[in-house]
């Protein structure tokens, strides 16, 4: 049953899985004979990268860094949990379940390409280039969507509704504060 604070579905699970499986085949031509290392934001994007790694076909390494914000709208964030492991040398593409401002994609690029690695891209599931501050180079995305208040596929309301498998609009009447 599809939960009442769900106006409209934006992409079905089908179709999520579909683009999900194109964009790891562009993703697997352009690293072909190479070892990629996927850096995932927490927390939103790690049912991204779970589908997407899995429909990879290059040898593929994680690691996951966690942000948080500060000085309210202003994009300000810091990292709270950074990775586990150096990234020099290798080829990294930043995870993303979506690119909205783009304060945080540029803060974190920031912050990766100081470290030395091979190469470094950015991967995004979604991209709401309308609402974009900084302008990142986002080098593979899944889908762009409209100015609305988005769920599921990892993207939460009140850390709700992460597990949908498919894109959904919130609905505005049910929560009026979004
Ligand atoms: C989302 C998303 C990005 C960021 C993008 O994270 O995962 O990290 O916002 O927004 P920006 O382009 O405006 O900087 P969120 O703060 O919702 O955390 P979550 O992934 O834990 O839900």
């Amino acid at each position: 049953m599809t939960p009442p604070a769900i106006e409209r579905i934006l992409f079905t699970e089908e179709q999520v899985d579909a683009r999900i499986r194109e964009v790891a085949a562009e993703i697997s031509a352009r690293y072909e004979g190479r070892d990629l290392k996927l850096v995932a934001v927490l927390k939103g994007a790690v049912f991204f990268l779970c589908a997407l790694a899995r429909a990879l076909t290059v040898p593929v390494k994680i690691d996951f860094l966690a942000i948080s914000s500060f000085g309210g709208h202003s994009g300000q964030v810091r990292i709270a949990k950074d990775l586990d492991h150096p990234i020099e040398d290798e080829d990294v593409l930043l995870i993303e379940d979506i690119v909205d401002t783009g304060l945080t994609t540029r803060y974190l690029l920031q912050s990766l390409a100081g470290r030395s690695p091979r190469s470094l891209g950015v991967c995004t599931l979604l991209d709401r280039s309308v609402r974009r501050i900084a302008q990142v180079p986002v080098d593979f995305r899944c889908f762009e969507i409209p100015d609305r208040f988005v769920i599921g596929c990892g993207l939460d309301y009140k850390q709700l509704y992460r597990n949908l498998g498919y894109i959904a609009v919130l609905n505005p009447d049910k929560n009026r504060e979004v």
